[in-house]
């Protein structure tokens, strides 16, 4: 009985096994599959032209649960991939490669349903008298067209906002991160050569970030485990004079954080050795230093100079012209100053058949991925429901017709039954309530291996900080990433990142 028994065991574990070698090998057939899309129609010319400006966390949130069978849908970016942000201060000392946390659009775009038409291209103005778009090529290789117009029946702005970018390096695009990478080690190669005094060794290797914000500290925190694990192994002459700070102007770094865990990210970075100058604000910035305005021991305002090599500034952002323009042409937008003004709807104020999202939309909501791909999905689903309405109402209008025709009560009473159950539907769909926006956490890396997290958990809140909200913060984002590719992509890179250590080469 106890041979047979384990002759039991040892079946139902061969065949749980080749269950899941065969589970693994469908899913992996699946994804092979999935890169060869079926052909997609074309819009029909007598549905709506829909143009979305961007391909951002907004603009692809919403394509992403758009029905593009609906609309002539027409999107205009200068940049033709999507980009993880989260993940960005990871890319500017080479723990995760840039192209990880990229998506091309046109993968994404060849597998909706109906043909979705992409221009690599800068909006450069909205006409909304005219209900045209101007598009510029701004890339390096130009054809015979490079500025063309774009009608539209319906406008989608998320071109989100840049960086200020008058002051040394911003992080906001893949082209910063790599600035920021070639930059740190320009500086330490600088740093060691032939005969650099100390004052100047010193300067080269202060590496100065102004704005305690989330991408403030999550660059200092990347920043101290690069020079940590790679840079004083490889370069052992910089490692007394390798040095961090971050200018914050407000009382504190990550204000949007619990108390408690503004504390434990300033003592986390005291012990890390970064320094952190709160209540001090940068007035001027040359090309090696930064005037900053403290108060004195004395409560009196003083001017102090901070020499720098590398000077990163995360201190927010502005306004986009396309969008300062469009502004300019609408009267009712005219107190706008952070962004397009949107109702409960997002809806431009002002407009007919304009909608904002994400960063450019002002809804008092934080600029945050979070709230911009809520957004897009809140837009997906109206535009989704208004095609709907659209074609309920014109069944209605021909079953109306079809009932007066209608030659017997018999007749005229189905084609009653069926206009109820049609107005049934149609009060379904247009069930559609406003905007809300529900918060579900804010979370930040801050170094050697910790994050902070303040996560909404049914009514409460969860304030948690150290290495497992790091394990957390890492699992949470991968999972967030757009792609089955980009989690691979990502995962790989931070197993080459461990074993190999970080690449130190300047590109
Ligand atoms: P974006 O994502 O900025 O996209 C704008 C799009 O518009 C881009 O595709 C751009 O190429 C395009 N565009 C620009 N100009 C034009 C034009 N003239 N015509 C047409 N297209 C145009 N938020 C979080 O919630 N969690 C985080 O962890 C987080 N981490 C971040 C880390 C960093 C380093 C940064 C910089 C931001 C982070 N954010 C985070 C904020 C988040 O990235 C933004 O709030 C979000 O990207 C806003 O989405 P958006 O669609 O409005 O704009
Ligand atoms: P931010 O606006 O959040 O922070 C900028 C900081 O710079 C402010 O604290 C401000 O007081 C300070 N500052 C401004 N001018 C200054 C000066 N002259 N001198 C010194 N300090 C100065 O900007 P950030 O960090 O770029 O974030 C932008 C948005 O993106 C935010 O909404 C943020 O929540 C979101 N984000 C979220 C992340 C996350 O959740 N992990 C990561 C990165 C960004």
């Amino acid at each position: 009985v106890k041979k047979r028994g384990f002759r039991f065991l040892r079946w139902t574990w061969r065949l749980t096994y080749l269950s899941a070698i065969a589970g693994l090998g469908y899913v992996g057939y699946g994804i092979y599959e999935m890169r060869n899309p079926e052909d997609q129609p074309d819009p029909h010319p007598s549905k709506k032209t829909l143009v979305v400006l961007g391909t951002g966390w907004g603009a692809v949130s919403l394509l992403k649960k758009l029905d593009t069978e609906n609309y002539n849908v027409i999107v205009v970016s200068p940049r033709n991939y999507f980009l993880f942000t989260p993940l960005l201060p990871s890319c500017t000392v080479g723990t995760i490669e840039h192209r990880s946390i990229m998506e091309p659009i046109r993968n994404f775009l060849r597998h909706k349903k109906a043909a979705v038409k992409f221009y690599e291209a800068e909006a450069t103005k909205i006409d909304y008298e005219n209900r045209v778009v101007y598009i510029d090529d701004d890339s390096e290789i130009k054809g015979d067209s490079s500025k063309t117009q774009v009608p539209f029946d319906m406008l989608v702005v998320g071109v989100g906002i840049p960086g200020v970018r008058e002051n040394g390096l911003f992080l906001k695009e893949v082209g910063d991160a790599q600035r920021i990478r070639a930059r740190i080690m320009d500086c330490c190669e600088t740093a060691t050569f032939k005969d650099q005094s100390e004052e100047e060794k010193k300067r080269l290797l202060h590496m100065v970030v102004v704005g305690g914000g989330p991408t403030g500290v999550e660059f200092a925190g990347e920043l101290q485990d690069f020079f940590h694990s790679d840079l004083k192994k490889w370069l052992p002459e910089i490692k007394d004079n390798f040095h961090v700070t971050l200018v914050e102007a407000l009382p504190n770094v990550l204000p949007m954080f619990s108390k408690q865990l503004i504390d434990y990210t300033e003592q986390t970075f005291k012990e890390e050795t970064i320094t952190i100058r709160t209540k001090t604000m940068v007035k001027n910035v040359t090309d090696k230093y930064i005037e900053a305005e403290s108060n004195g021991p004395d409560g009196k305002k003083v001017l102090e100079r901070i020499p720098f090599g590398l000077l990163v500034w995360a201190t927010g952002n502005a306004l986009r012209p396309i969008v300062k323009d469009l502004i300019n042409q609408i009267p009712a937008q005219k107190d706008s100053r952070r962004g397009l003004a949107v109702n409960e709807y997002l809806v431009v104020k002002g407009t007919e058949n304009v909608w904002a999202v994400g960063d450019c939309a002002v809804a008092n909501y934080a600029p945050t991925a979070q709230v911009a791909a809520q957004e897009g999905a809140f837009l997906a689903r109206m535009f989704n429901n208004m095609a709907k309405t659209q074609e309920i109402d014109s069944q209605l209008a021909e079953l109306s017709i079809a009932q007066e025709k209608a030659p017997g009560k018999e007749a005229r009473d189905q084609i009653f039954m069926e206009i109820k159950e049609l107005q049934k539907r149609l009060r379904r769909v247009k069930q559609i309530g406003p905007f809300e926006y529900s918060h579900q956490g804010s979370l930040a890396y801050i170094g050697s291996e910790k994050a902070v997290a303040d996560i909404s958990w049914f009514s409460g809140n969860i304030a948690s900080g150290g290495t497992v909200t790091y394990i957390f913060w890492r699992s949470a984002y991968l999972s967030m990433c757009f792609s089955t590719r980009n989690r691979v992509l990502v995962i790989m890179d931070w197993v080459k990142a461990k074993v190999f250590g970080r690449d130190v080469s300047r590109v």
